[in-house]
């Protein structure tokens, strides 16, 4: 018997599917991924969607934040992802000032991505500062996804990754910035980090996918950074983490073990080595 989880199936997800599974009520699973093995397990599990996240660049590279993060470096990542994947939808990150200079310099970025590595879309940051941009992608081919809430590219514009929008007009103006972007052309719209029910009256008012983190069960769908998921990372721990996996004990227990096994010599052993 073979077992099939909810949302999979042989065909693969598209920037259409995931419109349909909104308009279906099926909720919609993303988790970021950054390599070619992990995205092929992560595929392989049934997950509907692949962001190769600019958070590479706290996960993967060690950095504080998203800025240091180059286009080149998203095209190398991105490509892995995809070489790992035959079902997911994969969305690439267009990183912090490869899209806010002009709109023709992040159309040609947007394309690199595509072109180069592979990526099904991309994901942009922003809202009415960036329609225009978003607009120009679409028109080219290139589906967008759209990023409000807590947006790590302006970390330093924020000054906390506190929670977003709990203020009228913040919350009135995310709402608006939503429906922009729909308007522009994005097929769906990351909500980082704000009060569930605001997500959810975005979500009830945009016909794209709302895809939360940290924006309650109110969203179309939901997305984690697999390092947190899997507790690779024991240093954070928002509230809105939920840790399915104890990654990190079970690698240090691995590693102790190994360790052992050659400093008592019993690594390798007589069916460990070629006569
Ligand atoms: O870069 C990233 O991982 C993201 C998710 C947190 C949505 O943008």
């Amino acid at each position: 018997m073979s077992t099939r989880f909810p949302g999979q199936s042989a065909s693969k997800v598209t920037t259409r599917t995931i419109v349909e599974m909104k308009q279906a009520g099926e909720k919609i699973s993303m988790l970021t991924a950054y390599d070619f093995t992990m995205a092929k397990i992560l595929d392989q599990a049934g997950i509907d969607v692949l962001l190769v996240g600019d958070s590479a660049s706290n996960v993967m590279a060690g950095h504080d934040t998203t800025i240091p993060m180059t286009l080149d470096q998203m095209i190398y990542h991105t490509a892995s992802v995809v070489r790992g994947v035959n079902r997911a939808l994969v969305i690439a990150d267009m990183p912090f000032m490869s899209y806010q200079v002009t709109g023709r310099e992040a159309l040609r970025n947007a394309g690199r991505l595509m072109k180069e590595a592979g990526a099904h879309a991309v994901k942009l940051e922003g809202g009415q500062s960036i329609t225009e941009t978003v607009k120009r992608i679409v028109e080219a081919g290139i589906p967008v996804m759209g990023h409000l809430g807590l947006t790590p590219q302006s970390i330093y514009q924020f000054g906390t990754y506190k929670v977003r929008a709990k203020e009228q007009a913040e919350a009135d103006r995310l709402l608006d910035d939503a429906k922009r972007l729909e308007q522009a052309g994005a097929f769906a719209i990351v909500l980082e980090k704000i009060p569930a029910k605001l997500a959810e009256t975005v979500t009830s008012s945009v016909g794209i996918p709302t895809i939360g983190i940290g924006a309650g069960t109110g969203c179309d769908g939901q997305v984690l950074v697999v390092h947190d998921m899997l507790g690779l990372n024991h240093g954070f721990s928002p509230r809105f983490l939920r840790r399915y996996a104890d990654l990190h004990e079970i690698m240090t227990g691995a590693v102790k073990q190994y360790v052992a096994d050659v400093k008592n010599l019993d690594f390798p052993n007589d069916q460990e080595h070629y006569e």
